[in-house]
């Protein structure tokens, strides 16, 4: 089989857009944009992923258009890019002009923290976190959060209105509408790791009896749904690709779903409101999501909706993110197993973290054979 046959390496059309190949560089925070503005550093980090054959670029998590009216605050920090207001605008411009040039393919990721973000803190420092029912989520639980910052965030809050519902998705669909009048090629939503939206689909931090919460996921599906539907509206025939996960920051053993039947109620109205791609965020992307069946989240997610999927975790490393500030990650060939599951139609596309920052020609390595590079967690801070 030449290079171009591998699955890996194989085109994907999605929406009239034609994806190079299934490696997509997962959304990874960089804190390289002071004011929520770009700085001049970005736009070499993107492209040169895309010159080195990166399929698709799902950015870093940019703060959505949210706290201007009525609203709660969408970000905790200030050097998270945002993508509203002209001097931000420009400088997406700029990123995307040169990723193209580059012939790659680049998606914003909208974020929102919700009841992750400390109140009080970032662009809009005079304004509550937004809570579907006012709570950050259960006390005690196997998260990577620190005492200080768990101090601030555990006192229960006021929910969240109608109308701050409202607002918060007002506030998606102008950053949608931005993103694509930017000249992105796709929006990405970050539905997971329990911020916004996710924390209306768990059942611990979204107790509502009102038609946004519910004993079962459909239920607590409607915000997603509805915020997909705006985005849509908005976009057009753009691509809509949608993370979601079963772990929480505020809990990694969390489960949105215990079953099969359970995921498919998330999943089937997400689809149906409209979303293209699914990113299954997991930590390790070949471990099985339910008792009795050897299928990963990405497979079944795939399974159930029959649309594109992406699978992550622990691409080419043999450690998975939390364990990876202590010092250096190993490497592992694991990519004739990701293509093996390509071939056998488990997923479409794979996501890869940690390995496209400690080297952004991973994609080419794969291509040639060269032995990867280890993650040494000092390339956390690095943007090159
Ligand atoms: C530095 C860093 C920042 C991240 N920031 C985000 C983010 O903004 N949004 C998001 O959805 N995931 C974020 N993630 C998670 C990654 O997208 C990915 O799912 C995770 O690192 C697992 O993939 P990997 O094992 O290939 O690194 C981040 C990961 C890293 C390493």
């Amino acid at each position: 089989m030449t290079n171009d046959e591998r699955p890996i390496f194989r085109p994907l059309d999605v929406r009239g857009i034609t994806l190079r190949n299934r490696i997509v560089m997962s959304p990874m925070t960089r804190s390289g944009s002071p004011g929520g503005i770009p700085s001049g550093r970005m736009d070499a980090y993107y492209r040169r992923r895309a010159e080195h054959g990166v399929g698709l670029i799902v950015t870093e998590g940019i703060g959505i258009d949210h706290g201007t009216a009525l609203g709660t605050g969408s970000m905790g920090e200030g050097d998270v890019p945002e993508l509203h207001g002209e001097a931000a605008l420009a400088r997406w411009r700029e990123i995307v002009a040169g990723v193209h040039d580059a012939g790659g393919i680049i998606f914003p990721q909208l974020w929102h923290q919700g009841p992750i973000r400390s109140h009080f803190t970032g662009p809009r420092a005079d304004l509550p976190s937004a809570r579907p029912s006012g709570l950050w989520g259960p006390a005690g639980s196997v998260g990577t959060a620190l005492t200080p910052y768990l101090e601030q965030v555990m006192p229960p809050t006021q929910p969240m209105t109608d109308e701050d519902i409202a607002d918060v998705i007002a506030g998606y669909a102008r950053s949608a509408r931005n993103a694509r009048e930017t000249g992105f090629d796709g929006i990405a939503i970050h539905g997971a790791h329990g911020y916004l939206p996710d924390a209306f689909f768990w059942h611990e931090t979204n107790r509502r009896d009102d038609r946004w919460g519910g004993p079962s996921l459909r239920e607590r599906a409607r915000f997603g749904a509805e915020l997909v539907k705006a985005v849509r509206a908005e976009v057009g025939e753009l691509p809509i690709m949608f993370r979601f996960s079963q772990w929480k920051l505020q809990d990694y053993d969390a489960r949105l779903a215990e079953t099969p039947a359970e995921l498919e109620q998330l999943l089937g109205a997400l689809a149906d409101a409209g979303v293209d791609i699914f990113d299954a965020s997991t930590r390790y992307y070949h471990h099985k999501a339910f008792a009795g069946s050897p299928l990963t989240l990405a497979g079944w997610t795939r399974k159930l909706t029959g649309r594109l999927t992406m699978a992550v975790g622990g691409i080419g490393l043999d450690k998975e993110l939390k364990n990876s500030f202590a010092g250096e990650v190993g490497t592992v060939d694991n990519v004739p197993d990701v293509e093996r599951r390509i071939e056998a139609g488990e997923f479409d596309l794979v996501g890869v973290g940690r390995s496209l920052l400690a080297d952004p020609a991973w994609a080419e390595k794969v291509r040639s054979g060269e032995p990867f590079l280890p993650f040494h967690p000092r390339v956390f801070a690095d943007i090159v």
